[in-house]
């Protein structure tokens, strides 16, 4: 959740480490802070974004050849300038991602040999432990090994020596980080899009690996303590991937990117004339016609399309499915079935909970697992047997929006593939199918037109303290979905509902101060939804309706229609979420939020 950049070079390194701590200040941005060996070791820390700490930087002059930065997301200790990183004890130097377990039993210990703690993290445990062990060594690389032995929970992290201005040592156990290879130069960082500034050639971390990184070289040493070699891989992002381009925020450029994110996700599907299960990995022809359910595992949004995925499976592939928040399963009893497809869904493949419970899942008999992930070389990819990489490129804004389209994309193919291997797809319905599949760019491209008027929706929702999402069916998911981004941005308490459920409770919240919006595509249930609908309206509730153009749904006083073009059925749920996102991104926009970092939330939960 928090950013981590680290470099070595024959040059300043403290323009490299601002830029790099710009990049990934969407994982944590509540404080910043830099510490280089130039002489003595500097360090400078600020509470807020990282503009403050280079605004800072600028006017002490700091410079050096080795340094180490972070951008924070806190869990111990509030948001302030002592709590931010890098710790230092002595002439060590920390920057910490992650969640060091028994902070406190480490911490009495180290108070008893006369330590002393002036902040509230855990992360200080680790400066002052590699402090104790580089006194005894007067060697970072085994100062760093020993004191990690001692740590439970989760950290990548990077050390600096003030008594060793040519190398720092990187360490990781539960959270990403790779090593960055330059001309002359070496770097680290938790994030790829850190060092694309520079260097495309990246090596990526394993589990319990410790590295020393100097100038031209880089040594490696795994869990076992023996010197390894790891693959180097040239990053392929493009190098605008990341850059703001003409748009004003990184949400509003994912919106406005979805049509080409889907096209790509579904490429290899929409090229070919028929469903293969393969593009599901090499193993896929052996585990998908085997299993007789789906468990599907996953947090936030990346849940969401999950819960969409299980309309799909059953209804297109008669394939039982569960849908269960990950945080919650990695903790429960429940009844494994060896046959069952594990899919874990998620953005990152960062995320702590979803990784828990696919080793929960695994650890519990269910040995057969797929992962729908944006992030190649994330540790969620590496650790599922059948993968699936959506192509929608780095999503920065903390609000998901193109992951989700192109999570469902993913999830609507895995669909059709096992309704195919099942038997439940005719040619003729297959052709049927790749022919909306190759539709969908197009569809999702109409149905960014709805813009002009969900801005001005958005305007009276921003007035607004509470909004209520309705839809039936596959559309009840996207009503939660619609939702979450609405609170998560806006800071609108925003709940959805099935329509069918309001009259159990919900109805008694309605009144004119609570926008109601309900999708209503023209499918099966919508004559159930424009009763529901009514009951809304009798109350005096405000409705806001996203229909399509021939869901004979008119526009009356207090009811607002936006008509949307008929697509095929199936792509409905997608071409949905899209004004969702758009009212969500102007009602914040409205209420002159951050739309991008909103409070309280960072993009990647890599903690519990
Ligand atoms: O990276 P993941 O997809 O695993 O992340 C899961 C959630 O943390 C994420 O979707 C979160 O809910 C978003 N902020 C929603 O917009």
């Amino acid at each position: 959740m928090c950013g981590i950049v680290a470099a070595v070079a024959g040059r300043n390194v403290v323009p490299i480490l601002i830029e790099g701590l710009k990049r990934l200040e969407y994982r944590g941005y509540d404080s910043a802070g830099v510490a280089v060996v130039n002489g003595s070791l500097k360090r400078i820390r600020s509470c807020g974004r990282v503009m403050e700490l280079e605004k800072l930087t600028d006017e002490q002059k700091l410079e050096g050849n080795i340094g180490i930065g972070h951008t924070r997301w806190a869990t111990h200790g509030v948001p302030s300038e002592r709590n931010a990183h890098p710790h230092v004890s002595g002439g060590i130097s920390v920057v910490h991602n992650g969640i060091i377990e028994n902070h406190d039993e480490i911490r009495s210990r180290l108070r008893d040999r006369g330590y002393v703690f002036t902040s509230d993290t855990d992360t200080e445990v680790i400066a002052h432990l590699v402090c104790s062990f580089f006194l005894e060594t007067r060697n970072l690389l085994q100062a760093v090994r020993a004191a990690v032995r001692e740590l439970a929970g989760a950290y990548a992290i990077a050390v600096i020596s003030a008594e060793d201005k040519e190398r720092l040592v990187v360490a990781r156990m539960g959270a990403p980080l790779l090593l960055g290879i330059g001309d002359g130069e070496n770097f680290a960082a938790s994030d790829t899009s850190a060092l694309l500034q520079v260097t495309r050639q990246m090596i990526y971390l394993e589990e319990g690996d410790c590295a020393e990184v100097t100038l031209r070289s880089v040594c490696i040493i795994d869990r076992n303590g023996h010197q390894v070699e790891r693959p180097l891989h040239v990053s392929q992002l493009a190098a605008d991937a990341i850059e703001l381009g003409t748009y004003r925020h990184y949400m509003q450029k994912e919106i406005f990117e979805q049509p080409a994110a889907v096209a790509a996700t579904l490429e290899a599907v929409t090229n070919a004339n028929a469903l293969v299960p393969e593009i599901f990995g090499f193993e896929s022809q052996k585990i998908l016609p085997g299993v007789d359910s789906a468990l599907i595992l996953a947090c936030g949004t990346s849940y969401h399309a999950g819960v969409v995925a299980r309309y799909w499976l059953e209804g297109l592939a008669g394939l039982p499915t569960n849908v269960e928040i990950a945080s919650e399963y990695r903790y429960r009893d429940t009844v494994p079935n060896p046959r069952s497809l594990v899919i874990v869904i998620s953005q990152s493949g960062e995320t702590a909970d979803t990784i828990a419970a696919l080793e929960h899942a695994r650890r519990m008999g269910q040995p057969s697992s797929l992962a729908i992930c944006n992030v190649p070389e994330s540790a969620l990819v590496r650790s599922a047997n059948l993968k699936f990489l959506t192509r929608a490129g780095p999503e920065i804004g903390v609000a998901s929006t193109k992951a989700f389209t192109a999570q469902l994309s993913a999830l609507l193919a895995l669909s059709l593939v096992m309704a195919k291997i099942r038997g439940r797809l005719s040619r003729e319905r297959e052709v049927e199918a790749l022919e909306a599949l190759r539709a969908l760019p197009g569809a999702i491209a109409g149905a960014l037109r709805t813009e002009p008027k969900m801005k001005r929706w958005a305007e009276k929702f921003a007035a607004c303290e509470h909004a209520l999402f309705l839809g039936r069916g596959v559309h009840y998911p996207i009503a939660l979905e619609g939702a979450l981004k609405l609170k998560e941005i806006s800071y609108i308490h925003a709940e959805a509902y099935p329509a069918g459920e309001l009259k159990h409770g919900p109805l008694a919240l309605v009144d004119a101060r609570m926008p109601v919006i309900a999708i209503a595509p023209k499918d099966a249930l919508l004559d159930k939804l424009k009763s529901n609908l009514q009951e809304v309206r009798a109350r005096g509730g405000e409705l806001y309706v996203l229909a399509n153009r021939d869901a004979a749904v008119a526009e009356a006083e207090g009811v607002h229609v936006v008509r949307m073009s008929a697509f095929p059925s199936l792509l409905s749920p997608l071409t949905s979420t899209v004004p969702l996102q758009l009212l969500a991104y102007h009602a914040a926009l409205a209420r002159g939020n951050d739309v991008d970092k909103p409070r309280n939330l960072a993009k990647s939960v890599t903690v519990e």
